[in-house]
């Protein structure tokens, strides 16, 4: 789970992922989000360099039963971010067991920390059936035009054929391994690493409730939806 941006564009004075929304931060609620999913064993939570002890706190209570909560440290970019994920993952497996016994990886930006269960499932549902990437979608509402570097339009693609994607994004371990080892410089979506090696990233559907958390109006929303809905 990258959740080491400094959230800029929300203007919150604090680094995103540690911002409340009613009593738990954004962090809190996508780690349990996922752990409450019924398909998630373990995360990996990167954070800032200097919220690592605070993570491990606000993290501890969800480290029940059998599951493993790992916080590490993100770096400039998300890549970079995801990337250390991925190395504070292998490193605990290879300690613990010396195998990878994970069939699934999941990575799924804290920013989205309303995500309902229901995208979680469908996109671990299809890797397991075999689609060796997955992303959740959902349609595009505007028409969107494709514009040259001085704003003039090139294009209409045909809005049937769009699709906005969210998180989280699913994948046969070793496809996104392989990914983030041929990645010389950032991606905007893990897909997005997965499809420059030539391979089939499939879609599910995604979730409204899973759109992420990015200016001031969007976390007014999501208090919105808390308020009407709080858990
Ligand atoms: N992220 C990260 N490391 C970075 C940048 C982003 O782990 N260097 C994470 C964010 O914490 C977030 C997710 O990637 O969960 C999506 O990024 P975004 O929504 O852009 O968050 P920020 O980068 O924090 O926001 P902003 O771009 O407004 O600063
Ligand atoms: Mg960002």
């Amino acid at each position: 789970m990258p959740a080491a941006g400094s959230g800029v564009r929300l203007g919150a004075g604090i680094p995103k992922a540690f911002v409340e929304l009613g009593d738990r931060t954004m962090l809190e609620r996508s780690v349990a989000g996922l752990l409450a999913s019924g398909v998630v064993d373990d995360v990996v939570a990167v954070v800032p360099d200097d919220r690592v002890d605070e993570a491990e706190s606000l993290l501890s209570p969800l480290r029940v039963g059998r599951h493993v909560v790992v916080v590490t440290t993100g770096g400039a970019e998300r890549t970079d971010s995801v990337r250390n994920g991925l190395a504070a993952l292998t490193t605990a497996h290879d300690a613990a067991t010396g195998a990878a016994v994970y069939d699934v990886l999941l990575v799924h930006d804290a920013a989205r920390c309303l995500t309902p269960a229901g995208s979680i499932r469908r996109v671990v549902e299809a890797v397991r059936a075999g689609e060796a990437a997955v992303v959740p979608v959902l349609p595009v509402v505007d028409t969107v035009k494709q514009v040259d570097a001085a704003g003039h339009v090139v294009g209409t693609p045909d809005r049937a054929a769009l699709r906005a994607v969210q998180t989280p994004q699913g994948f046969a371990p070793d496809v996104l391994l392989a990914a983030y080892d041929a990645a010389g410089d950032v991606a905007t979506d893990d897909a997005g690493l997965v499809e420059r090696l030539g391979r089939r990233v499939a879609t599910v559907q995604g979730a409204a409730l899973a759109f992420k958390i990015t200016t001031a109006d969007d976390r007014a929303l999501a208090e919105f939806h808390l308020r009407s809905r709080p858990t």
